[in-house]
């Protein structure tokens, strides 16, 4: 049985985000359904399923339409299943995130894709905004994009674990043992699917811009750092339990708002990516 429901789709902002309503997640869908959230992820950058009542096995079989799921992207193998997803409580104490950032940019292969379940989120608090890369890419001007243009910049997990104040060391030392290093990547993606231009820098993991000296680079990196949060560019969404978010890490950067003291406890896939700026597709493993 596949869903037969009517698909509409509500534009959040105009430069990111798209509600989806009319889809059960519980059901197989068709062929012409992922082809239509495929193209609402693509073309808005993170879209949302509004409470879906749903298994961690309903919610990674899901996602297999668009990619390989991973419980988690820097631990995670190849032979994952949906019983490994941690239902984590992300409480800022636990787990903080309040820098931008695309997922985990200091892997050789960030994922492609992230989505997160709100199972119980507070009851206010705890929202989390995203920026199209797209927008803050269109909005620099033409000398700017011109300079920026080709260079390449250094994308580290250190500075992440530096700020974990007990095991920072050993998270460091098993990342790097299965990672390796930091990992350098382009300042500016063609997104392969959209063909648009994305700013690719985030504060959360980028250290420097390789062909620029140090002061340059610092200097450029504060700009864009502050260009990437004008308002214009964002979107914030206000969870309720069952919630979805499913957003490209190709086209956007997150931010988890640290304003709550309650739990907040959240399932997330990642979808295994490709060394951005490389081809790589949301479609089924397999599939080419
Ligand atoms: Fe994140």
């Amino acid at each position: 049985m596949t869903t037969t429901d009517k698909i509409a789709l509500e534009r959040v902002t105009s430069n990111v985000g798209a509600v989806i309503n009319g889809i059960d997640l519980r059901l197989p869908q068709s062929a012409q359904t992922i082809d239509t959230v495929r193209q609402a992820l693509i073309n808005h950058g993170v879209i949302f399923f509004r409470r879906q009542d749903i298994s961690l096995e309903q919610f990674w079989a899901f996602l297999e339409n668009f990619g390989r799921p991973q419980k988690e992207e820097i631990k995670g193998t190849d032979h994952d299943r949906p019983s490994d997803v941690h239902t984590a409580d992300m409480s800022p104490s636990r787990y903080s995130t309040a820098t931008w950032h695309a997922d985990t940019t200091s892997l050789p292969r960030p994922p492609l894709a992230t989505a997160l379940r709100a199972a119980a989120p507070p009851e206010f608090g705890g929202d989390t905004c995203w920026s199209s890369m797209y927008a803050a890419w269109d909005a620099l001007s033409e000398p700017m994009q011109q300079m920026l243009d080709g260079l390449t910049a250094v994308h580290s997990i250190k500075p992440t674990a530096e700020g974990m104040e007990e095991y920072g060391h050993l998270f460091l030392a098993d990342y790097e043992a299965r990672h390796g290093g930091d990992s350098t990547h382009p300042v500016v993606l063609t997104h392969p699917e959209s063909g648009r231009r994305a700013l690719y820098v985030s504060e959360c993991f980028t250290t420097r811009i390789v062909e620029l000296a140090p002061a340059e680079s610092a200097a450029m990196l504060a700009m864009l750092f502050r260009h990437i949060q004008r308002p214009e560019f964002i979107m914030r969404w206000k969870w309720s339990a069952g919630d979805i978010a499913f957003w490209d890490n190709r086209s956007v950067q997150h931010y988890a708002v640290p304003d709550y003291t309650e739990a907040r406890v959240m399932q997330r896939i990642v979808l295994a990516g490709v060394k951005p700026g490389e081809p790589s597709a949301l479609q089924p493993v397999g599939v080419s």
